[in-house]
């Protein structure tokens, strides 16, 4: 038998949350075909052309997979067939919709044995080829949609968390920033007062999240640790983020890593004005871009 997964896109830290919060999107997603094998091991193809490996311990899926197929002793082997569409390195969790992907595809050719805490602890294997370390704000939404907190890691806590609805708009500029590049730039000590005021505003927004209180999430949609530093990689941040808020987004930042910028609005009409005035600046700026609106 053969199951087909879709594997959405993801916002990871949604500014505040850095390593912690995470939202799915319900496009740009990537599409994965996948069954059971008597080859042993993990064979992978890749139907596109980012040139990404198909050597499965190089590969992010194959690095989930074959993380499970160390639980799984019963099993030999899967085949996956990956159609992307999420660009590797946009910063909306390409590498980690392959990973989910390719573990919640598994899941279903094993009969569901695995819950979705044990799918996402396998896929933080396929992230850490990727990123060089294992984050899961990424992952679990990608596994669980909608929002997500990871509370912790060791052990994984996985808190869903409900929201209002959201409208998001997602600019991404045509240059790659490596999620590794993006974390070993960041400084390994915070000032007191910056955290203080930082878990004030992750504790704002959760807390407008299950309020559907929109001028609370708006307000706690500030990063005073990771976006200072960050957003030298991204041109043109400044501008975008001025002309999103004129355009009437609640808020919003750097998505992931980066290169992506996400602004997060109220309804459609606002997100599609949010998306010209993001467009408008990359325009200006000389600079190629893709632009998506979506729900979270
Ligand atoms: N939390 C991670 C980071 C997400 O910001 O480095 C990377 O997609």
């Amino acid at each position: 038998s053969q199951v087909t997964v879709l594997a959405p896109a993801t916002v990871a830290n949604v500014v505040c949350g850095f390593d912690v919060l995470g939202f799915a999107l319900h496009e740009p997603y990537d599409t994965m075909r996948m069954r059971l094998t008597d080859k042993p091991g993990v064979t992978i193809i890749n139907k596109d052309d980012y040139n990404l490996p198909t050597q499965a311990e190089r590969n992010v899926a194959g690095g989930a997979l074959l993380a499970l197929l160390r639980d799984a002793t019963d099993v030999v082997g899967f085949e996956v067939e990956i159609t992307k569409a999420i660009m590797p390195g946009s910063g909306i969790g390409s590498s980690a919709a392959s990973a989910a992907g390719a573990v919640v595809g598994a899941n279903h050719l094993l009969g569901n044995r695995y819950s979705p805490a044990e799918l996402v602890r396998f896929a933080m294997y396929g992230e850490e080829i990727a990123s060089g370390v294992q984050h899961a704000d990424n992952i679990a939404p990608c596994i669980y949609g909608g929002v997500t907190l990871i509370r912790a890691t060791q052990p994984l806590d996985i808190v869903p968390l409900a929201a209002p609805p959201l409208w998001v708009t997602v600019v991404h500029p045509q240059i790659e920033v490596r999620t590794s590049d993006a974390r070993d730039i960041l400084k390994k000590q915070v000032l007191l007062k910056d955290a203080i005021r930082q878990w004030g505003n992750v504790g704002g927004l959760v807390a407008g999240l299950l309020k559907s209180d929109y001028a609370l999430i708006g307000r706690s949609l500030e990063d005073v640790i990771i976006e200072p530093v960050r957003s030298i990689l991204i041109p043109g941040f400044a501008d975008v983020k001025l002309e999103a808020k004129k355009a009437g987004a609640l808020g919003g930042g750097i998505s992931g890593s980066g290169p992506s910028i996400f602004m997060l609005s109220q309804d459609e009409d606002t997100a599609r004005q949010v998306e010209a005035g993001m467009s408008e600046t990359y325009t200006r700026l000389g600079i190629d871009f893709h632009t998506y609106v979506t729900t979270i």
